[in-house]
């Protein structure tokens, strides 16, 4: 496994391999890698002659600056995972190799309100405007800006997304869509641990406690897919919420069932949509998202 810091060497190193006619499938990540990254890379193995990953930890998409500084950060015990799992090259580039020197005065000028807002990349309609869009100001434009600019470096031909991320997989598929990309999007299913938790880089911040009691959060998603057929959609998620909200160490931001397409929320079930239930809640000062397919 080769490792990367800097685009020129990726981009000598990727052309050559591509002039071969090998397929590159692309992992793009932010560290502190678990399982859930791996099975990314364990599909993109499976359908690619060679595989990328990128780690790098991109400040334009937090809104929230403690939960930057504080976002877990293992480069060598990752690049060990990466190695294992077959993952051919990896590209770990620091912060001014992927942005230029205007956009980062930009960033720092823009700490203070907390919505690192630089240039639009793509519209995405309502897309962005619900759950993780609407909670989370700027998020998916600094998700957009930094995929785009990985994909212009990697120009793979697949890019492997985890469904744990549902919204951003949405956003990111808009996105490739507008900007014209050729890249094919794959969708991952979500990898949980044995006691249901979704896995996330996240976790590792839960205390001891915190930990233990995680796992009630997949325990209701998974209640509320055995229930919907019996509720409508209104007592469903008051259900659900009245479920949360009796646990006082999470703080419920929000349960939403919506269009597996649109992300919209749904009003009633219909047999000509698919519907997925998702929730984000803070667990202390944690915050955790997961979500189920309901139908
Ligand atoms: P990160 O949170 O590191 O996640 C990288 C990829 O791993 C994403 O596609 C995410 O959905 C997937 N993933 C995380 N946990 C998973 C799980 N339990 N099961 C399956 N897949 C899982 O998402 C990002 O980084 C960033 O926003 C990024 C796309 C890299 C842009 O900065």
């Amino acid at each position: 496994m080769i490792i990367f810091n800097y685009i020129e060497q990726i981009k000598i190193c990727l052309s050559n391999l591509k002039h071969s006619g090998k397929t590159v499938g692309f992992v793009p990540t932010m560290g502190a890698l678990h399982q859930g990254h791996i099975s990314l890379i364990e599909k993109a193995k499976q359908q690619c002659d060679f595989v990328v990953s990128s780690i790098f930890v991109n400040p334009t998409q937090f809104n929230d600056l403690n939960d930057l500084k504080k976002y877990p950060r293992s480069l060598q015990a990752d690049c060990v995972m990466l190695e294992k799992a077959g993952c051919d090259v990896v590209f770990s580039p620091e912060i001014n190799e992927i942005y230029t020197s205007e956009e980062i005065k930009l960033m720092q000028q823009q700490i203070e309100d907390k919505t690192w807002m630089l240039d639009m990349v793509v519209d995405f309609g309502m897309l962005d405007k619900v759950m993780e869009g609407a909670y989370r100001k700027g998020h998916f434009n600094g998700v957009a800006q930094v995929v785009s600019k990985l994909f212009r470096i990697i120009e793979p031909d697949k890019a492997y997304f985890g469904q744990k991320d549902f919204q951003q997989l949405a956003i990111i598929r808009s996105m490739t869509k507008q900007l014209g990309m050729s890249i094919e999007i794959i969708g991952c299913p979500i990898v949980r641990e044995v006691d249901g938790l979704a896995m996330s880089s996240r976790n590792t911040r839960l205390s001891k406690e915190q930990r233990e009691l995680a796992p009630v959060i997949s325990i209701i998603l998974f209640k509320s897919k055995e229930l919907y057929q019996s509720l409508t959609v209104g007592e469903l998620k008051s259900f659900v919420e009245k479920e949360f909200n009796s646990i006082p160490q999470i703080n419920l931001e929000y349960f939403e069932i919506v269009d597996v397409n649109t992300l919209q929320p749904i009003l009633e079930y219909s047999q000509t949509q698919s519907a997925i239930a998702c929730v984000s809640l803070k667990l202390g000062e944690i915050r955790l998202i997961d979500n189920v397919i309901l139908y």
